[in-house]
């Protein structure tokens, strides 16, 4: 009976076997690891982020060993050009080589500093044959001088430059950083996205109180969260020109079952594969199954956003932020 079922879906124009994508994190960059999320069925991955702010860091890392007495400053900047190269042509090759071993749309994921080398390196990805790109765009808007509108402005310059000069489909993953989110949101997929991944998680510090440290807080906690997502996907469904993609806390079949039910098109999971492992994609998609058998539905689309802000009898309680009487016995 399972086996009837269509779980097909579209993203951003791209054609999936299934909604479930595996999300930018470490596990996508094995080639070995692709080919077992295929064989569990995912729809589409999306590699690691390719950081601007590393591939610097590395490339004066290799010029700090170079004694400058010794190296004339135009061949400085000819090895600095040439590391820099030798990192991008490390992920674009890397991309190449998936491709051509995988038959799932592969997803490239860039994380730039400046604004002109967005274009630069989406483009490379385009070329290396990436299906489709997705700008891990995040600032986190700590400038006492800036006004939102400054920091909105930005994404949306980065978001319609990288659109002008490429011609695979676009994603935007981001924060909900935003006085206005659902306004910014909107004006995103304007600008020319044809994903908005709903939120990107972030690196979290933590405070080592024997050490008197700053660390990383680790992947254990859990990031933005499954029930954050819930509202703003179930919100922004059929008021944006675009895919929708939900990320954060996502772990069991039941999961993508909510995200979808509440408008997302798609969902990106990447914390329970480290805690489970890449098996746990099946168990995840039988369990999607056994729920639209149970509920008779044959494919995505018989349930896609039925539950969603616009669609549900009583949208308000996508809106309900206080408590008030809800836990007034529990105190
Ligand atoms: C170890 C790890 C590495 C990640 N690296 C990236 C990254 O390079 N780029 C990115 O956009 N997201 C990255 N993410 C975020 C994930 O793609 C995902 O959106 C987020 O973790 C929420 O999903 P989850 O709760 O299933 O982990 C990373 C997450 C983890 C756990």
């Amino acid at each position: 009976m399972k086996e009837a079922l269509d779980l097909s879906c579209k993203y951003m124009g791209l054609n999936l076997k299934s909604p479930l994508i595996i999300g930018s994190c470490g596990l996508t960059y094995s080639l070995e690891k692709i080919k077992k999320m295929e064989e569990y069925g995912v729809g589409a991955v999306v590699m690691k982020s390719v950081f601007e702010e590393q591939i610097i860091s590395e490339t004066s890392k290799s010029l700090d060993e170079l004694d400058s007495d010794y190296v004339h400053s135009e061949a400085m900047g000819y090895i600095k050009n040439y590391t820099e190269m030798a990192s991008y042509e490390k992920y674009t090759n890397f991309i190449t080589e998936v491709k051509k071993k995988v038959n799932i749309p592969v997803i490239a994921s860039i994380n730039c500093i400046s604004d002109g080398d967005w274009v630069n390196y989406a483009k490379r990805m385009q070329d290396a044959g990436a299906d489709a790109l997705e700008l891990n765009i995040s600032i986190l808007p700590v400038d006492f001088e800036k006004s939102a509108s400054d920091y909105e402005e930005k994404y949306i310059r980065i978001i319609s430059h990288v659109k002008e000069n490429i011609s695979i489909p676009l994603a935007v993953k981001t924060s909900l950083y935003f006085s206005s989110l659902v306004k910014t949101l909107q004006t995103f997929s304007y600008a020319g996205a044809d994903a908005l991944v709903l939120f990107n998680r972030f690196y979290e510090s933590d405070i080592d109180i024997d050490n008197m440290k700053i660390i990383s807080a680790g992947i254990d906690k859990e990031g933005i969260g499954f029930q954050t997502v819930l509202r703003w996907i179930s919100i922004m469904n059929s008021h944006v020109d675009c895919s929708l993609s939900a990320t954060s806390g996502i772990i069991s079949g039941k999961d993508i079952v909510k995200q979808l039910l509440a408008g997302a098109d798609t969902v990106q999971v990447a914390t329970v594969l480290y805690n489970k492992g890449l098996k746990h994609i099946q168990s995840m998609l039988d369990e999607l199954k056994t729920w639209m058998l149970k509920h008779n539905y044959t494919s995505i689309s018989d349930f896609q956003g039925k539950m969603s802000y616009k669609n549900v009898k009583d949208p308000e309680a996508y809106l309900r932020i206080q408590f008030m009487k809800y836990f007034a016995g529990i105190e």
